[in-house]
């Protein structure tokens, strides 16, 4: 893991309130996780929602442009809706070439081996293992017209994040660029605690994977039978603002354990939280007005919009 990661993890971990950041969730055991709460949760609208509405109005999500564009994808993951944007560029253009930007290294060549096998030569794929600072910094340097879709993914940041990152991909557009991405728009909380709170516990493994991995990747013996796993749904109507989940484990007892590969401790008092996400929540949940303030913040100007009610995609211009 390079340096900046493992520093914004120890960071975390000794911080006020503590927290691991959600990207800590995503290697290859975790991508796999992540992928079976879209297939093994009735409930989880999230992943259907996005692909039903990328399958019945493509033509309005993907902005249509006078000339050839190539396509970026931030957050890949497995690229199966990226298929249906891939398919709908190839019907406009004869030729493309896809940036899939994904942190999840192993998890992302999976995806692109799986997807070179399904399409000629008329996809050239090009990805890009990194997160998204990196990976921006290497997709600056493509010239030329550029779709970038960042689907599923914007929802897990912190509000501030979420403003300095859409800052930071304005830094690879030109006025020949679009942004597309994708944000839960639902404000309906019991459908948001049945979809995080399914009584498989199939979201709960996924999300407290961060922990397994810890201790897999740092020599740490973190014992999680020591803390209590919570979850909640926060609804939030300020245009400053958005709705979120939050998901924390609690301290049973006071604990101490050391984590070697961060030359760190993780000092808890009893009844203190450890939060799997940074700032207030994660999975955070939009009104179209606070997408429009994110959206301004980062100097972006929101052309588009199109959605149910339960998720929807922002087309994004330079401003
Ligand atoms: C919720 S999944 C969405 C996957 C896909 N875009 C979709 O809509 O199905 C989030 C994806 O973003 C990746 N990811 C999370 N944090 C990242 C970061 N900071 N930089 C790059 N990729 C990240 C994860 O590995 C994962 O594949």
């Amino acid at each position: 893991m390079e340096a900046d990661l493992k520093e914004s993890l120890a960071r975390g971990l000794t911080s006020s309130p503590k927290h691991i950041p959600t990207w800590y969730n995503y290697d290859d055991v975790g991508s796999e996780l992540q992928f079976q709460c879209t297939t093994d949760i009735p409930d989880y609208y999230l992943c259907r929602s996005d692909r039903e509405l990328l399958e019945t109005k493509i033509q309005d999500i993907i902005p249509r442009v006078p000339y050839d564009v190539a396509l970026v994808d931030l957050g890949s993951g497995n690229c199966s809706k990226t298929r249906l944007v891939i398919d709908e560029l190839l019907a406009r253009q004869k030729s493309l070439t896809f940036y899939p930007v994904d942190i999840s290294e192993e998890f992302l060549l999976k995806s692109v081996k799986e997807l070179s096998e399904e399409y000629d030569d008329s996809l050239s794929i090009q990805p890009i293992a990194a997160n998204y600072v990196h990976g921006i910094d290497q997709l600056k340097e493509i010239e030329g017209p550029k779709i970038v879709l960042w689907f599923d993914s914007i929802i897990n940041l912190s509000y501030d994040n979420q403003v300095e990152t859409l800052k930071l991909i304005s830094t690879m557009m030109t006025e020949k660029c679009r942004l597309v991405f994708s944000a839960d728009v639902t404000q309906d909380g019991c459908a948001v605690m049945n979809a995080y709170d399914d009584p498989a516990g199939v979201m709960q493994r996924f999300i407290s994977y961060a922990m397994v991995r810890l201790n897999k990747d740092t020599g740490s013996d973190i014992d999680m039978a020591k803390f209590t796993y919570e979850v909640n749904f926060v609804s939030n109507k300020d245009a400053q603002s958005m709705s979120y989940v939050r998901a924390y484990i609690r301290a049973k007892e006071d604990v101490r354990y050391p984590i070697p590969g961060l030359g760190i401790e993780l000092v808890m008092e009893k009844g203190e939280c450890l939060y799997f996400h940074e700032g207030a929540g994660f999975s955070c949940k939009y009104s179209l007005d606070q997408l429009s303030t994110i959206v301004e913040k980062a100097g972006l100007r929101l052309s588009d919009s199109v959605s149910d009610e339960h998720a929807g995609f922002c087309i994004c211009t330079t401003a």
